[in-house]
């Protein structure tokens, strides 16, 4: 390996050029004021070429792959050598914080930068990725981009719908790409090491602990329903109390049933984050109520368990109220293990900078739910302003953003493959 003196490289990082590109991206917005940027959109294709321009500056072949994710490529001391990849990803929530994600592809192609500035190439290749969709705010799966590049991708996913009834394969057909070519997204395993991502912790416990980065040892799993009651639209002021079959009152009824499941347990959560009532005027009985479930834990049979008991809670709901549910399962995911070696070397970039190694897992979801089924994944927190997350009041310092940055890079610098 070409060793060389690794505070020359850190030298040649900027915090101020990460930050500066969070608000650039944050500015390429659905919404006059506020982030809401889902897949497939103009948004997209917009922050898309802006990560391709930067990803070429750092030295980067870049491109687009089958499902939109950006890939960018730095080649090692020889080319088509097998890579790291790191990444994160580019779409958002709704009305999002502007850095859930783009911290991570920004900070791992400003590492790619500093490596370029000093004319160092590594005996391994760096591929980044920009992943198309992980939040799943448009069609209510997740994990669109790198299921893709897993090679995991099921080909039913063309199907979903979104809220105006456009599938995802004709999403993709307007956005310009060929939906009986997602497979050509997949990556084979022989060609990556790892996946390793850099991402802000959307908890509380780093900045509580005074500690600006730590190492994630697993990611919660989940999995996420979507539930349509169909009930009887009628006169709000004919039909007696007693013979309505009111879709939202029963939808309300199995939104508390759920809270009070995942609440009977530390560590399980519940969430309806969606709920549309149709056809939705004052005076009309709600006829149909769509809404959606995320349920999570550390613990894959907790998560199951808790699962099944809503579902027949939900079913009992409905046979009282004489209302008719159809539940469709739009994401399943076991929780994704970090693996040790990775976890041991991002340890090891923390403490050199004298900083203690705090490991902790996530709540949230990533990316790596979906590379594990590829290859060994591995993630880096960093500390967030009062654990804020999914909300556009999402901050961090300029230090914990140089502190990271230069973290992940000491990182890619000393990264060995696990050889095995
Ligand atoms: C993604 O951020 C998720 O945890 O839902
Ligand atoms: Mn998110
Ligand atoms: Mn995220």
């Amino acid at each position: 390996m070409n060793r060389r003196d690794q505070r020359t490289t850190e030298t040649l990082l900027s915090a101020k050029r990460v930050l500066a590109r969070c608000d650039a991206l944050a500015r390429i917005s659905e919404l006059p004021v506020g982030l809401t940027r889902v897949y497939l959109s103009p948004e997209q294709r917009a922050a898309n070429d802006l990560v391709l321009g930067w990803m070429r500056e750092a030295g980067m072949s870049a491109r687009l792959d089958a499902v939109g994710n950006v890939v960018g490529r730095y080649e090692g001391d020889r080319s088509g050598l097998p890579c790291l990849i790191l990444g994160s990803h580019l779409d958002t929530v709704h009305d999002a914080g502007k850095y859930d994600g783009m911290l991570g592809v920004v900070a791992a192609i400003e590492c790619v930068h500093a490596l370029k500035e000093g004319g160092w190439r590594l005996p391994i290749a760096i591929e980044v990725i920009g992943f198309a969709d992980e939040e799943g705010a448009r069609f209510n799966a997740t994990l669109i981009g790198s299921r893709a590049v897993a090679g995991t991708l099921r080909k039913e996913v063309l199907d979903i719908v979104d809220s105006a009834g456009v599938s995802v394969r004709d999403a993709m057909l307007r956005f310009g790409l060929d939906p009986t070519r997602i497979g050509e997204s997949a990556r084979r395993r022989e060609d990556v090491l790892a996946y390793v991502e850099l991402h802000i912790e959307q908890g509380p416990v780093l900045e509580n602990e005074r500690l600006p980065v730590g190492v994630v040892t697993a990611i919660n799993g989940a999995t996420r329903l979507a539930v349509e009651i169909d009930g009887t639209a009628g006169h709000a002021g004919t039909v007696p109390m007693t013979l309505r079959q009111d879709a939202l009152a029963a939808a309300a009824e199995c939104v508390l049933a759920i809270e009070s499941r995942c609440a009977s347990v530390p560590e399980l959560v519940g969430t309806v984050g969606k709920l549309e009532t149709h056809p939705g005027s004052v005076n009309v009985i709600p006829g149909k109520v769509r809404f959606t479930i995320d349920v999570r834990a550390p613990d894959d049979s907790l998560r199951r368990t808790a699962v099944d008991d809503v579902l027949a809670e939900i079913r009992q709901i409905c046979a009282r109220r004489r209302v008719t549910p159809k539940v469709t399962k739009t994401h399943e995911g076991g929780v994704a293990a970090c693996e040790p070696w990775l976890m041991e070397q991002l340890g090891a970039a923390i403490a050199a900078e004298a900083i203690p190694v705090r490991k902790l897992p996530s709540g949230a979801g990533h990316d790596g739910m979906a590379m594990i089924d590829l290859c060994d994944i591995g993630m880096l927190f960093v500390r967030c302003e009062k654990g804020i997350s999914h909300n556009p009041a999402e901050a961090i310092t300029a230090e914990d953003a140089e502190t990271g940055t230069r973290v992940f890079l000491r990182f890619i610098e000393n990264f060995r493959a696990n050889k095995r």
